[in-house]
């Protein structure tokens, strides 16, 4: 969602600015903003549309070069337009804000300042901010630490604040609570962004901001304390990739390099994970204070893609233990009145570990006492620092907006996960040896699958004139139905629908008319033909069907049939969800649509 940037320093801070809102681009947004200042005054330029159009009119003269602040804004609180854009500035021009996140309590806050004579521009909720600080400030008589300690104490919500002032041109304030905010530094200059990546060009050692601390930048150093001004500790980490992971690397898109990329990350993903004796180590797991004897249910936790991750999860643990098992989407779980006790593990799966509807699961589960287990590929994460322990899809920076890699290394991560809860638990995970051996050639299988590529490409023009697609699949090919579908419409915009193959006939059946498309998948030999006779059905009223199958399955009398190279049936999934990808990134492609930036979408969902 938004991005933040900041810098204070003896260069021009504009280029650290600009920079690094073009690495948060893939977050997703609908105008930005940047505010310069100086000893005598202070410049704000504010564009609708991308950072191309705010480019357009910034004129690098006529600015002031002491600090600045930097933002993209992805709307929730009024439409986007350049009114709306951040910075927000108080009425003098001599404080100017950019806010993530949202101020919960933003309307008594507005209501109390206009009757204090203050005039808002905006429809924003972050407008409220730079005012009550321009407030405090005035009744503190000029100490800008106290005032936005003050400021910070009455915001509700969830905030990342960043912040210039021409009383204080060389410092950059900045104050955290729920979102992101990371903090580097070089011998002359300190800067932040609401995420590494817009620092990586500078620097890999950065400090990520804890829930309730301010921060003061300067061109000499960083002051650290909480809300009430005691200082706080500083633990800088090293960000594991650098600055060619996050560029495209000669391909069109960032999607297309990250499809490519599946390999290497599995492999990484699997690093220390599988034992020379063929064992599954996940100490992260086993170090839980769980009475493995006495546990009675697992949630899977997550949204979106990740969601789709702990479908496949809970598939594949639930045939190898009696313990109940679950998935839940993140946005979901909190209404269910789920039950959470110290005989409950929530397992929950993010990519950006920063998903504020998983995070709000976190923190309930956690409040009645449920043991809390991470999946996630952001060191320092907030999913990382509120769950009890934390195990890494190392599949590097993943920028495109449609999730690819960080599904892919969840569905492998998991695997393991569920092996090793299988052990603990007592349980049984069918073929668990033969799955152990192929994780260790799923990199080698990915390869293969990756140069079915051009097929992937002949098949997305079936698409072509298709307003809608239907994906369908069994047990674990049913997760990646739904991940199949997802891609297609995040990206292409096709309306797509996955169901489990049996459920066609129940009701959806009704929409399959001549040319429409049916992906089917059918990897899982012992119900694969059950979804053979579901898919005649479809033929039998005009479909055109493509199915991905394992290589041994018998197919015969169907048009396209793709089959994947050998593997567990258990794992299957992962190189038939690389084909899914594929044929989302071609349809996409043939309509001429923004691949890394998908309309309305946004890389990191930090409002609920
Ligand atoms: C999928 O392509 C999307 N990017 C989206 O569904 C995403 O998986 C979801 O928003 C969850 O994000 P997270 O993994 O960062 O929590």
């Amino acid at each position: 969602m938004c991005g933040i940037t900041g810098f204070t320093g003896k260069e021009s801070a504009l280029p650290f600015l600009l920079q690094g809102l073009e690495r948060l681009e893939y977050r997703g947004y609908d105008s930005a903003g940047i505010t310069l200042v100086d000893h005598e005054k202070m410049t704000t330029y504010k564009a609708k549309g991308k950072l191309a159009d705010l480019k357009k009119i910034i004129d690098p003269e006529a600015c002031p070069q002491c600090a600045g602040i930097g933002h993209t804004r992805w709307a929730t609180h009024g439409v986007p337009s350049q009114l709306n854009a951040h910075p927000h500035s108080n009425a003098d021009s001599t404080i100017s804000l950019v806010h993530n996140g949202i101020i919960e309590n933003y309307q008594k806050i507005k209501k109390d300042l206009l009757a204090r004579g203050y005039v808002f521009r905006s429809e924003t909720d972050s407008e409220v901010v730079v005012h009550l600080l321009d407030s405090w400030y005035r009744r503190l008589n000029g100490d800008m630490e106290e005032a936005l300690r003050h400021t910070v104490r009455e915001l509700e919500g969830s905030f990342a604040l960043c912040i210039v002032t021409t009383y204080i041109p060389d410092k950059v304030f900045v104050a955290k609570k729920e979102s992101p905010m990371v903090i580097g530094r070089t011998a002359d200059s300190s800067f932040c962004g609401s995420d590494a990546t817009a620092l990586i060009a500078y620097t890999k050692e950065v400090l990520v901001l804890e829930d309730g601390q301010i921060a003061v930048l300067s061109a000499d150093g960083i002051k650290v304390t909480d809300f009430d001004g005691n200082p706080a500790e500083q633990a800088w980490i090293s960000i594991p990739y650098d600055i060619e992971a996050a560029q495209k690397g000669g391909y069109d898109s960032y999607m297309m390099k990250e499809i490519h990329e599946q390999p290497r990350a599995v492999r990484e993903t699997l690093r220390g994970r599988l034992s020379p004796e063929g064992k599954i180590l996940m100490p992260e797991l086993d170090q839980l204070p769980v009475r493995w004897n006495e546990l009675k249910r697992i949630y899977f936790i997550a949204c979106g893609t990740a969601y789709h991750a702990c479908i496949y999860a809970k598939t594949l643990l639930q045939k190898a233990v009696h313990v109940t098992c679950i998935a839940e989407p993140a946005s979901e779980f909190r209404y269910e009145e789920p039950v959470l006790d110290r005989d409950t593990l929530c397992i929950f799966v993010s990519q950006s570990g920063e998903t504020a509807d998983t995070l709000a699961a976190v923190k309930l589960a956690k409040a009645e006492g449920a043991h809390t287990f991470a999946v996630t590929n952001v060191l320092g994460s907030s999913l990382a620092r509120a769950a009890d322990a934390t195990v890494y899809t190392c599949a590097g920076p993943e920028i495109a907006v449609a999730s690819t890699k960080a599904y892919t290394t969840q569905l492998v991560l998991l695997a393991c996960i569920d092996i090793r809860l299988s052990e603990l638990l007592g349980g049984r995970m069918p073929d668990k040896e033969r799955i152990i051996t192929d994780l260790n050639n799923l990199p080698a299988v990915l390869d293969r699958t990756l140069d079915m590529e051009p097929m992937m490409e002949r098949l997305a023009v079936l698409l072509q004139d298709q307003r809608d697609a239907y994906f369908i699949g069994r047990q674990l090919d049913y997760p990646t139905a739904l991940e199949g579908a997802l891609k297609l419409k995040e990206i292409s915009y096709i309306h797509a629908d996955a169901y489990y193959a049996g459920e066609l006939k129940h009701g959806p059946i009704a929409l399959i008319e001549k040319d429409t498309v049916v992906m089917a998948l059918a990897t899982q030999a012992e119900i694969a033909a059950k979804t053979f006779s579901n898919i005649q059905e479809t033929i039998a009223r005009g479909a055109r069907v493509i199915i991905i199958t394992g290589p041994d399955i018998p197919v015969s009398g169907f048009e396209n049939v793709l089959r994947l190279p050998e593997i567990a049936p258990q794992l299957i999934d992962i190189p038939a969800a690389v084909l899914l990808q594929q044929f989302a990134y071609f349809a996409a492609v043939n309509k001429g649509c923004d691949i890394d930036q998908p309309r309305n979408l946004a890389k990191s969902v930090t409002v609920e």
